[in-house]
């Protein structure tokens, strides 16, 4: 069974990830801010550096091979407008690093990897709703990062796949983690739940299903795909 590095493993979508792929016997490289157990590389991904430790020490740990990257870790904090001019570029630039860049830093990592080795690979990006439909005002970072992701994995997938190095992306509307529990909280959760046909937001464990199918089983020819997960919310 491969070996998996995934960020942000330590709570909400990615905890479930890390269970239902180890409940198939993959080894899982776990990480969060900080180092919560063995298993898990501590690396704040706000720190230019942070991914290539985090790189460097996941490779240790998996005896110099991983198989699949999943790029979960995710930072959704508010920013409005109306902040001071370098406390909102701040709140971008981390938002956009934490989101977008590390998860092409590591990208690169594992692409050249894998070339180096002539071996397959696969990536999981786990983007959002918001990159195809947009943010709340508060939210342009957000948005913009996820979008960006959205076009960082559709450029690997067409660059490489002839080297069968795959990748997939995963859209997630509101899912119920802390990240969506303190925005629906605050913007008033019922009218925002209006807006889902299904009537729910997502549980943590339906998208860690798609992101187990997409790392494990994901047919060859599906590299390139990016999978909804939005109770109908946005429908493209
Ligand atoms: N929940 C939603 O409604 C929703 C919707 C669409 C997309 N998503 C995406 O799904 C992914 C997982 O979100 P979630 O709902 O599970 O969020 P969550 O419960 O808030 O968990 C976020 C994860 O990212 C890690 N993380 C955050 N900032 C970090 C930093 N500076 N350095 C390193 N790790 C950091 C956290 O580590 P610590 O535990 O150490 O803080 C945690 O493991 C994110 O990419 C998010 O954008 C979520």
């Amino acid at each position: 069974m491969p070996t998996i590095l995934l960020t942000g493993s330590s709570r909400g979508i990615g905890a479930a990830i890390r269970e239902q792929l180890e409940a198939r016997n993959v080894r899982v490289i776990g990480h969060g801010t900080l180092d919560h157990d063995e298993q898990t590389v501590g690396a704040n991904l706000a720190d230019p550096q942070a991914p290539q430790g985090l790189w460097e020490e996941a490779l240790d740990r998996a005896d110099g091979e991983v198989d699949v990257l999943i790029n979960n870790a995710g930072l959704f904090e508010e920013n409005r407008l109306d902040r001071s001019d370098i406390e909102w570029l701040d709140a971008w630039e981390d938002t956009l690093r934490i989101n977008l860049t590390s998860a092409a830093q590591l990208s690169r990592f594992a692409v050249r990897h894998w070339q180096e080795r002539g071996v397959p690979g696969r990536i999981v990006h786990i983007a959002s709703r918001a990159g195809h439909r947009g943010d709340s005002p508060g939210h342009w970072h957000y948005a913009a990062a996820k979008g960006g992701m959205l076009a960082l994995h559709k450029t690997i997938a067409r660059a490489y796949a002839a080297e069968n190095i795959l990748s997939f992306a995963i859209t997630p509307g509101f899912t119920d983690t802390a990240m969506a529990g303190d925005y629906l909280a605050s913007r008033g959760g019922p009218s925002l739940l209006a807006d889902i046909p299904l009537g729910r937001v997502a549980e943590p464990e339906e998208i860690a299903q798609i992101a187990v199918f997409c790392a494990l089983d994901a047919p060859d020819s599906m590299t390139g795909a990016t999978i909804d997960a939005n109770g109908a919310s946005y429908v493209r």
